[in-house]
């Protein structure tokens, strides 16, 4: 990976249309003759990238990851939310071009923060990729800019943290000169009901004009802008969102643990207590969470919470049941294998979907991972399909996805359902197997193959 500020091999965009800086940015937003960059061509930022230039503007996508630069450019998309042509209609018409080189910086009304926020080994918000990110704005920082960070990160991030850094190196003053707000991306990797153009943007000025020129930006793509009164409150409903999330899910999966003991199903349980016209909202048990945002967001708001001196004991919890769900999944397998006097060491075992959630090629944090990683130092035989992910690492060794060829000429004693995904056959996997765990409740009868849920 090259650093931010690394001069790369791309040209700048070129902008086709003529632009007259002389004119205030409120203007040219409204126009869309604004040039837009967007930091971050990944799961957040090329989705966005994608719907400023549908929506007129010209977009420069800038990434330090050389491939993800080299994709875009071709017409081809990294993540499986967008799909190759409409990337590659974007570069037809210059709407859209990618870059590894920050001088574009220069020319750019826009800047859009949208890159990783992962956490450090100690669990602790990881901020270098924001940092760099910051970095390069402010060595073209230039007056009238708008810059909004989109990276999700706990409150204060972008007062305390960003505008410094971007008014370091300058006489130019946040509010005054130039404008920042903070808009956390909600996208849902995978839903095709609710995406960038219908999910509500939420906008955090540090001043009301902040907002109001953030808002001017999104309204071309946005059906719906709440504005909120500071980017505190919106940095900090990202967090509580997720976080909602996160502790529910360990809720049903505690209660999944628990109906296992019991001998009652927790599907039929949370169906039945769905029934209820208010007040429950269905949460669902899984191998576990995974992806780039439910397994990292609440450990930010913790990290923000001992700021302040409190403990998140919530949070700790959740964590740590969410992070037994593999183990459950495992010990429930080699359950159901010993009723079949088979033992899981000499199991061959098939494992269906490894990305975190359907229908992405996103395999971050996921849970599927661990449990390939647990089934393998029991030394059971493993293999794993997925079609939206050819290989992975798992604890230093590479795993490679079996085609759908190789399915039909294998037998396997049995199969665990991690991620189902729509485009995946599972009647004619169960001729080969004898036996599914089904940890996601997505399969109902298999001819002759014995299915059971998690
Ligand atoms: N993935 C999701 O579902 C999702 C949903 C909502 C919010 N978010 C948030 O969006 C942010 C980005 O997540 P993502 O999933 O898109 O990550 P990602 O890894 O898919 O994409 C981030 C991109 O940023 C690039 N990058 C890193 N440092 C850079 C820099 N200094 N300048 C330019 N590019 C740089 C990386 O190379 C990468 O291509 C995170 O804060 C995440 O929490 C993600």
């Amino acid at each position: 990976m090259k650093s931010a500020g690394q001069q790369g091999l791309q040209e700048p965009a070129t902008c086709k249309k003529h632009v007259d800086k002389a004119r205030p940015l409120s203007e040219r937003l409204r126009d869309k003759s604004a040039h837009i960059a967007v930091l971050g061509l990944g799961y957040a930022g090329l989705p966005m990238a994608i719907e400023l230039g549908r929506a007129g503007f010209v977009v420069t996508g800038l990434d330090i990851n050389d491939e993800r630069v080299r994709l875009v450019n071709e017409g081809r998309s990294p993540v499986s939310d967008v799909s190759d042509a409409d990337v590659a209609n974007l570069i037809k018409t210059s709407q859209l071009s990618a870059v590894n080189k920050f001088d574009v910086l220069a020319e750019a009304d826009c800047a859009l923060i949208c890159v990783p926020t992962p956490l450090a080994a100690d669990h602790s918000p990881d901020l270098r990729f924001i940092e760099a990110a910051a970095e390069s704005i402010a060595a073209h920082l230039h007056p009238d800019m708008l810059i909004v960070l989109q990276s999700t990160c706990a409150p204060g991030t972008t007062r305390r943290v960003l505008v410094p850094m971007l008014e370091a190196s300058s006489k130019l003053r946040a509010g005054e000169d130039f404008f920042v707000a903070f808009a956390p991306e909600r996208i849902d990797p995978g839903n095709r009901q609710y995406t960038v153009v219908n999910t509500p943007k939420l906008i955090g000025g540090v001043t009301p004009q902040c907002s109001e020129l953030a808002s001017l930006l999104f309204t071309s793509i946005v059906e719906h802008l709440v504005i909120v009164s500071s980017p505190e409150v919106a940095e900090m409903s990202k967090l509580v969102e997720n976080t909602f999330r996160f502790i529910n899910i360990s809720f049903v999966n505690e209660m999944a643990l628990l109906c296992d003991r019991m001998g009652i199903s927790i599907w039929e349980v949370i169906e039945a207590a769905s029934t209820k016209p208010f007040a429950f909202l269905p949460h669902h048990p899984g191998p576990g969470v995974g992806g780039h945002c439910i397994p990292v967001v609440p450990f930010y708001l913790e990290a923000a919470a001992h700021e302040y001196g409190m403990a998140a004991r919530l949070i700790e919890a959740a964590s740590s049941i969410n992070e037994k769900m593999p183990q459950f999944v495992v010990a429930k397998l080699e359950r159901l294998l010993a009723k079949r006097g088979k033992r899981l060491g000499e199991a061959r075992v098939l494992l269906l979907g490894i990305a975190y959630k359907q229908n992405v090629n996103d395999i971050r944090e996921s849970p599927a991972l661990r449990v390939l990683e647990l089934l393998t130092k029991r030394e059971a035989h493993v293999a794993y399909y997925d079609p939206h992910v050819p290989s992975a690492t798992c604890d230093g060794m590479v795993f490679r996805s079996l085609t759908s060829r190789d399915l039909n000429q294998e037998h396997y004693d049995c199969a665990v359902l991690l991620t189902p995904h729509s485009d995946v056959d599972y009647c004619s996997v169960a001729r080969q197997v004898d036996l599914i765990l089904d940890t996601r409740n997505y399969l109902t009868r298999m001819g002759g193959t014995e299915v059971v849920q998690l």
